[in-house]
């Protein structure tokens, strides 16, 4: 069984949503998945009630019971948990990264964001855990998103090459309790989902490094 954390300090970068649409793409892919929602505001738990299909499973669970629930899992032979973590909650990062095989770092590509986005860095380096930013509402054009890739990289930190854009798709899908995959498959937002699924899960599996025309050809 693997387990994905979903982890940034700054509140709306996109965790909820990235666990979300990654945890369908896996369960499309045939991989039971379950994600553990930590966060208090059970945004995770809400899209599920709402949700007409019974998968992914979406279960709260306090940091505390966090064990117990992987043990049972893993037992049930769950093949992939995505953790989906509340901001700033330093404690719970920790318990979630712990047991992680790998941890998601989104971001905007936005100087608050970024300053947040390098303690959940520092965090993850403290502990040697593998993890890879990924920019999120990136714009279409802009200087900004270029600076923000140079900051990533300068903090030594592994930048994802798959970029997630500002698209309506997104928040469209949640309220109906889907993700953009599955309510607009054919739009750009389904399709930088994918690349992301399967850029995390070469990361999950601890293969080689990938870079953008392997993650492209792949998707
Ligand atoms: N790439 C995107 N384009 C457009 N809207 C997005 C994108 N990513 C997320 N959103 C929207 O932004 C809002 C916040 O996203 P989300 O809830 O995933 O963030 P979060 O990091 O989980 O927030 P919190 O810290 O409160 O748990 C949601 O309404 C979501 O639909
Ligand atoms: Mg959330």
């Amino acid at each position: 069984m693997k387990i994905l954390s979903i982890i940034t300090q700054k509140g709306g970068a996109g965790k909820t949503t990235i666990a979300t649409a990654l945890a369908v793409a896996a369960q499309n892919d045939g991989l039971d998945t379950a994600i553990l929602d930590l966060d208090d505001q059970a945004t995770s738990c809400f899209w599920s009630d709402i949700r007409k299909e019974q998968t992914p499973a979406v279960k709260d669970v306090k940091a505390v019971r966090l064990p117990h629930m992987l043990d049972a899992l893993r037992e049930a032979g769950c093949d992939l948990v995505i953790l989906d973590c509340p901001a700033i909650h330093r404690d719970i990062a920790m318990d979630a990264a712990h047991p992680s095989d790998f941890v998601l770092i989104p971001t905007r590509a936005d100087v608050f964001d970024i300053r947040s986005m390098r303690q959940t860095v520092e965090l993850m380096n403290s502990i040697n855990k593998p993890c890879a930013v990924v920019l999120n509402f990136c714009p279409p054009v802009g200087k900004e998103l270029e600076d923000s890739r140079e900051i990533i990289k300068a903090l030594g930190v592994k930048l994802s090459p798959v970029e997630l854009h500002q698209r309506k798709a997104y928040a469209r899908a949640q309220q109906e309790g889907m993700t953009a995959q599955e309510t607009e498959p054919n739009s750009l937002a389904a399709q930088e989902i994918i690349a992301l699924y399967k850029y995390t899960l070469i990361q999950l599996n601890n293969e080689k490094d990938v870079d953008n025309e392997l993650v492209a050809s792949r998707a």
